[in-house]
């Protein structure tokens, strides 16, 4: 079984990519790229640039050679990942902040609708960000949180025939946080507009590991994280996409100053910029956001259709070896079989989850993560993730619960995973 998993790490074309990243132990077998991509090498050079000679040499001086334009640097090359224009992306504050910014937004403009729509496989923050702006608001907001029957499948249907002529907003994650179910973004935007209703979807599981085509499928606006399958590096900032004609009507409610047309006049009054540096409120990252650009150069290289076809057949590996090797053991599959409906993320669930993932990552040198209540999350990330990878990483997982490795640890779940 190793030696079939090696003929096909020997096949892929996509394998040169692994050397990209910094790998310092081989042996660790890291499937959680999408909580935290790895690091390139790329970015261990752009860093030392970026502190050394831009902060160190150039100080105030910076802000005048490039870093007012560091959000659009990436964004122009963010937006071929997603299907977009450069001018309806840019990277601003982490994916709650651009989420709060899009909804107050769309609540403001769709005035006369009161319901929102989502589902109950959201990212719970989404669901936070929504109570806020509906109490932020005062208008007596509807949030209609659809479930989902088993967990794992998006409520597709239902959320559809939800949609009515009060619907203000549908606004889903693209791909689910938990199961990975992916929901088809044509549907649900032909839907919510023959309703006169608007979108956003989250694409933080999707964006770097599938195909985006944002404005071919019309949809009208999107956030994402870059930390995770764009490997932009821990708390590295979100995204915003605003379709380009819904730019004019769009008002980003956080003024700040560099949302503003001329920031450096320093006039009293504020004054919307009209392109999407609307959206970008306070002072940018700029170190965390020239730092995403290697991630992204990878993806651009690699080329997103190459790394959705390896994604899906790496899940497709994984999916088979646990119907082989782990269903028998206990382990039940909570992602979506359905090639389609799948994202880059496989969840296996487990009465005793939580202390494999303990003995997982603390004497079995796999680091997958946890979410509760029981589910073990094993992230695909298509450019550094091999096949024996996934190989190594079954064999260990059943090791831990066919000698009870897992037995010495505590059930009660740390803070952290
Ligand atoms: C789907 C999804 N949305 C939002 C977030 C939160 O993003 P941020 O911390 O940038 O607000 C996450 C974090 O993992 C996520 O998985």
């Amino acid at each position: 079984m190793k030696k079939y998993a090696e003929e096909l790490d020997a096949s892929d074309p996509l394998s040169r990519f692994r050397k990209k990243f910094f790998i310092d132990d081989p042996e660790l077998i890291y499937l959680d790229g999408n909580s935290l991509g790895r690091l390139p090498l790329d970015s261990i050079t752009s860093a030392k640039n970026l502190v050394e000679k831009e902060w160190g040499v150039d100080l105030i001086r910076g802000w005048g050679k490039g870093w007012l334009n560091s959000p659009e640097k990436i964004s122009e090359k963010l937006a071929k990942v997603i299907g977009a224009q450069p001018e309806e992306v840019i990277i601003a504050d982490s994916t709650s902040i651009n989420l709060f910014k899009l909804v107050l937004s769309a609540l403001k403009f769709q005035s006369s609708k009161r319901e929102i729509i989502t589902d109950d496989l959201n990212f719970p923050s989404d669901l936070y960000v929504l109570e806020a702006v509906v109490k932020v608001v005062e208008m007596d907001h509807e949030i209609k949180i659809i479930n989902s029957e088993d967990g794992i499948m998006g409520p597709e249907k239902k959320i559809i025939s939800n949609i009515t002529d009060k619907t203000a907003l549908v606004t889903l994650s693209h791909t689910t946080f938990k199961s990975g179910y992916t929901y088809d973004l044509i549907k649900i935007t032909q839907a919510a507009h023959q309703k006169g209703a608007l979108t956003i979807f989250d694409l933080s599981h999707s964006v770097g590991s599938m195909p985006i085509h944002l404005n071919k499928d019309n949809v009208d606006m999107a956030v994402g994280c870059t930390y995770k399958y764009l490997n932009g590096g821990p708390g590295a900032p979100a995204f915003i996409y605003i379709r380009k004609d819904l730019m004019e009507k769009l008002i980003n409610h956080i003024y700040g100053w560099m949302g503003k047309k001329d920031m450096f006049d320093f006039s009293l009054e504020y004054d919307p910029d009209p392109t999407i540096r609307q959206f970008l409120t306070g002072t940018i990252p700029v170190l965390s956001t020239l730092l995403i650009e290697n991630g992204v150069n990878l993806i651009l290289e690699a080329g997103i259709d190459n790394l959705r076809q390896k994604s899906i057949k790496q899940t497709d590996y994984l999916i088979n070896l646990w119907n082989d090797e782990l269903k028998k053991i206990g382990f039940s599959m909570n992602s979506p079989i359905e090639t389609s409906r799948r994202g880059s993320h496989i969840s296996l669930g487990h009465e005793e989850g939580w202390r494999i993932d303990q003995a997982l990552i603390n004497d079995m040198k796999v680091i997958p993560d946890f979410r509760t209540p029981n589910l073990l999350r094993l992230g695909i990330a298509p450019l550094y993730t091999s096949y024996v990878d996934i190989y190594k990483a079954i064999q260990r997982i059943k090791e831990v619960v066919e000698q009870g490795i897992y037995k010495k640890y505590s059930k009660e779940k740390l803070k952290v995973t």
